[in-house]
C-alpha cells in the first residue's frame, strides 16, 4: 500500500523524507515523490518518478533547494496507471497532496464540480487536490473539513497550502496516520517504521479531525470545533530491529528469529506452566460466554485462523468458522452477541479486516484481535487485544507474523479448554510441556536450512508446483504455498491430498515437482496412498516428514526430515521449513524476496 511521510522542523526537510520513505518500501510500490516548501521563492516544488526511491534521490542530488518542510509519498497503483504523471504528489493550484486509499466516489466530484480540465493524472487523488483549491480561500481547516465531508471511502489526506510556509495539514478516515515530535521538528507517516528513526513518543491521528502540523507545535481539531488532545503512545521496539543484521533480506532474517519471537509471544503468558491472559485483560468471561467463533483475517493470517480452526474443533469440540475478511460482509454470516469474533492481522491496518471487524460489532459480538502492532485501527475497535510480539516485519511475505500468531492462539485454545472444563489441569500441564518445545524444534530446521536450499535449487525451474497434505499439514500448506507463489512467482498450489483424485491429479504430469508434508500420523497410510498416486504418474515428489515417520520410506523418497513434536504441534517446523524452501527459490532466482512484485505489505484498500 502507499505511504506517506511529512515533515517540519529546522533540519533538511529532502533527506529526512527520502530517508523515511526507504523506510516505508516494505509496504511495496510503484512509484515516489516528494513536494517540500522553497522559503526563497514561497512555492512548492514538487519532485516525482516512477520507480524507487534511489532513483528519486538521483534526481534531487542536482537541485540547489533548500527546506525545511515537505510531503513524501510512495504509490501503489490503484488508480491509474504506473505513470510519472500519476504519482504523488499532485498540485492544483495554491494546493499540494498526498494520499493513501481509495476515494469511491471521484468521477461523481469531476461531474459534479466540472473539474475535468483541470485534471492531468488518472487519479482520485488529484480531484482531492482540485475540490480543496476550489474551495481554498486561506482557511484551510474550513476547507479541508467541507472536502472531507463530500469524500466516500477511505483516505489519508496530507497536504501542503503555498500561501502557509512550513504548514502540513492532515486529516483521515481508516487509512492510518502516525505522527511524532521530536527535537528535529515534526514528524508524520503511514506506518511507525518511518517514525522510529526520531523518537519513541508518537500517537496515531484520530479520524475525521484535522491535523495542524507547524515546526513547533501541532493541533487536532475535531469537526465539532473542539481542540482534540490525541493518547500518546511509546514505541515499544529497538530501531535496530529495522536493520538487517547482516541478512541478505529481511525475510531471511525474520525466518531465522521465529525461536526468539515466539518465545517472546508467549513468556508473559505462561504462569506457573499454565496459560495466563491477565497482562493482556482479556476476562475469563470472554472465553466462556461465547456460543460460537468466527475468524476473519487475510491471507496469512487467514492460514493462522484454519489453524486455530482445527484446535478449536478437536481441543474444545465447538464450532468455528474461518471467514475471508473481504467475503465477510457480503455472505450473510451468522454473527450476533453470542459470537466471539478474533480478527487476526498482522499490521492491524488490513481494511478487509477492519471492515469485518466494525460489521460484527454492529451485530453485537465481542472482539478479540489478535494484532503485532500496537495503536493500530483494529486494535482501536476491538473489545480485547493479544498481541503478538514479532517486533516489525518488514518483508512483504509474512513469516514471524504468522507463528506468533499460532503462537497465541494455542495459548488461547489451552486457556479455554482449561476454562471449559476440555482439559483437566494435569492435561493442560502436558499441552503447555509440549507447546514450549516448539522454539527448539524450528532451531533444529533453522539449522536444517543449507538441506532445504538444495531441496530450492530443485525446483527453481518449476513453473507449477503442488503441495499435497491431510488435516492440519493441508492448512500448513496453504500457508506455505502462499510462501512460494508470493516470492518466487512460480504457481504453487496447496492441494488436500484426497482431493487432487477428483480433478486436480490431472495436471501431474513427468517431473511435476509435489511437495508432501506428512506430520499427521493418523493420516499417514491414507496420504502415503495419494503420494503414490502422483509418483505413479511421473510427479517428482519430495517429503517433509516427521522423522519419526520417515524411517520406511528412506528408500523411496527424497526426504526433509522435521523434528518430532506432537501432531497437533507439528505446523511450527514445517512451516518454518516451507518458509526457508520459499526463500531459497526466491533469493536464488535473483529476485528482491523483501519486496515481490505487485505486492503490499499493507493492503488498505477494499
Ligand atoms: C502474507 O505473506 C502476505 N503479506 C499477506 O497475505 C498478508 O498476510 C495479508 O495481507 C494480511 O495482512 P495483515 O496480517 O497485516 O492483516
Amino acid at each position: 500500500m502507499c505511504g506517506i511521510v511529512g515533515y517540519t522542523g529546522v533540519k533538511d526537510a529532502r533527506e529526512i523524507l527520502l530517508d523515511s520513505l526507504e523506510l516505508l518500501e516494505h509496504r511495496g510500490y510503484d512509484s515516489v515523490g516528494i513536494a517540500r516548501f522553497d522559503s526563497e521563492t514561497s512555492q512548492v516544488c514538487v519532485d516525482k518518478c516512477v520507480g524507487r526511491v534511489r532513483d528519486l534521490r538521483r534526481e534531487c542530488e542536482q537541485e540547489t533547494l533548500s527546506s525545511t518542510c515537505g510531503i513524501g509519498h510512495t504509490r501503489w497503483a490503484t488508480h491509474g496507471a504506473v505513470l510519472e504523471k500519476n504519482a504523488h504528489p499532485h498540485r492544483c493550484g495554491k494546493v499540494t497532496i498526498v494520499h493513501n486509499g481509495i476515494v469511491e466516489n471521484y468521477r461523481q466530484l469531476i461531474e459534479n464540480y466540472e473539474l475535468q480540465e483541470q485534471l492531468v493524472s488518472e487519479t482520485d487523488t488529484e480531484v482531492v487536490a482540485a475540490l480543496l483549491d476550489h474551495y481554498y480561500h486561506g482557511d484551510a481547516q474550513r476547507t479541508i473539513q467541507k472536502v472531507a465531508g463530500k469524500l466516500k471511502g477511505t483516505y489519508a489526506l496530507v497536504m501542503m497550502f503555498e500561501d502557509q510556509p512550513g504548514v502540513i495539514y492532515a486529516i483521515r478516515n481508516v487509512s492510518p496516520i502516525v505522527v511524532a515530535e521530536c527535537e528535529e521538528g515534526m514528524m508524520l507517516a503511514s506506518d511507525l517504521t518511518a517514525l522510529g528513526q526520531f523518537t519513541k513518543q508518537y500517537f496515531v491521528m484520530p479520524e475525521h479531525a484535522v491535523l495542524k502540523m507547524e515546526a513547533d507545535r501541532m493541533t487536532l481539531v475535531g469537526f465539532d470545533g473542539n481542540v482534540v488532545e490525541p493518547e500518546l503512545l511509546t514505541l515499544d521496539w529497538e530501531m535496530q530491529s529495522l536493520g538487517k543484521n547482516g541478512y541478505p533480506f529481511y525475510m531471511e532474517k525474520e525466518i531465522m528469529e521465529q525461536p526468539d519471537t515466539f518465545m517472546a509471544t508467549v513468556k508473559n503468558r505462561i504462569v506457573n506452566g499454565l496459560p495466563d491472559f491477565t497482562v493482556d485483560g482479556v476476562s475469563d468471561e470472554a472465553l466462556t460466554s461465547c456460543k460460537r467463533i468466527c475468524v476473519v483475517a487475510c491471507g496469512t493470517a487467514w492460514h493462522a485462523g484454519l489453524m486455530l480452526q482445527a484446535l478449536v474443533k478437536s481441543v474444545l469440540h465447538m464450532h468455528i468458522d474461518v471467514e475471508l475478511a473481504s467475503e465477510f460482509m457480503y455472505s450473510d454470516p451468522v454473527i450476533n452477541e453470542n459470537t466471539l469474533l478474533i480478527a487476526v492481522s498482522q499490521s492491524g491496518e488490513t481494511v478487509d479486516t477492519l471492515e469485518a471487524v466494525k460489521y460484527a460489532k454492529q451485530k453485537g459480538a465481542k472482539c478479540l484481535a489478535v494484532l503485532n502492532v500496537r495503536g493500530s485501527s483494529i486494535a482501536r475497535e476491538s473489545d480485547y487485544v493479544l498481541y503478538t510480539e514479532a517486533g516489525p516485519e518488514i518483508a512483504v511475505a509474512s513469516t514471524k507474523a504468522y507463528t506468533t500468531q499460532l503462537a497465541v492462539m494455542y495459548l488461547l485454545v489451552a486457556k479455554m479448554a482449561l476454562l471449559r472444563g476440555e482439559y483437566t489441569v494435569e492435561e493442560t500441564r502436558h499441552y503447555m510441556e509440549e507447546f514450549q518445545r516448539v522454539p527448539e524444534a524450528i532451531s533444529k530446521v533453522l539449522e536444517q536450512r543449507k538441506e532445504i536450499h538444495v531441496v530450492a535449487k530443485n525446483v527453481l525451474e518449476a513453473k507449477d508446483l503442488f503441495m499435497i497434505g491431510r488435516g492440519m499439514d493441508y492448512s500448513t500448506l496453504l500457508e506455505g504455498s502462499l510462501k512460494l507463489k508470493e516470492v518466487s512467482y512460480i504457481h504453487s498450489e496447496a492441494y488436500a491430498a484426497g482431493e487432487l483424485k477428483h480433478g486436480p491429479i490431472a495436471l501431474i504430469a513427468q517431473d511435476v515437482p509435489v511437495v508432501a508434508l506428512v506430520t499427521q500420523e493418523k493420516l499417514m497410510s491414507k496420504e502415503l496412498s495419494n503420494i503414490k498416486e502422483v509418483k505413479a504418474r511421473g510427479a517428482s515428489v519430495v517429503l517433509f516428514i516427521k522423522q519419526s515417520l520417515a524411517e520406511q520410506l528412506k528408500e523411496d523418497y527424497e526426504l526433509v526430515l522435521l523434528p518430532d513434536l506432537e501432531d497437533k504441534f507439528m505446523v511450527f517446523p514445517a512451516v518454518v521449513a516451507l518458509q526457508l524452501l520459499a526463500y531459497y527459490v526466491s533469493s536464488d532466482k535473483g529476485f528482491d524476496v523483501d519486496k515481490p512484485r505487485n505486492l503490499a505489505k499493507v493492503v488498505t484498500v477494499e
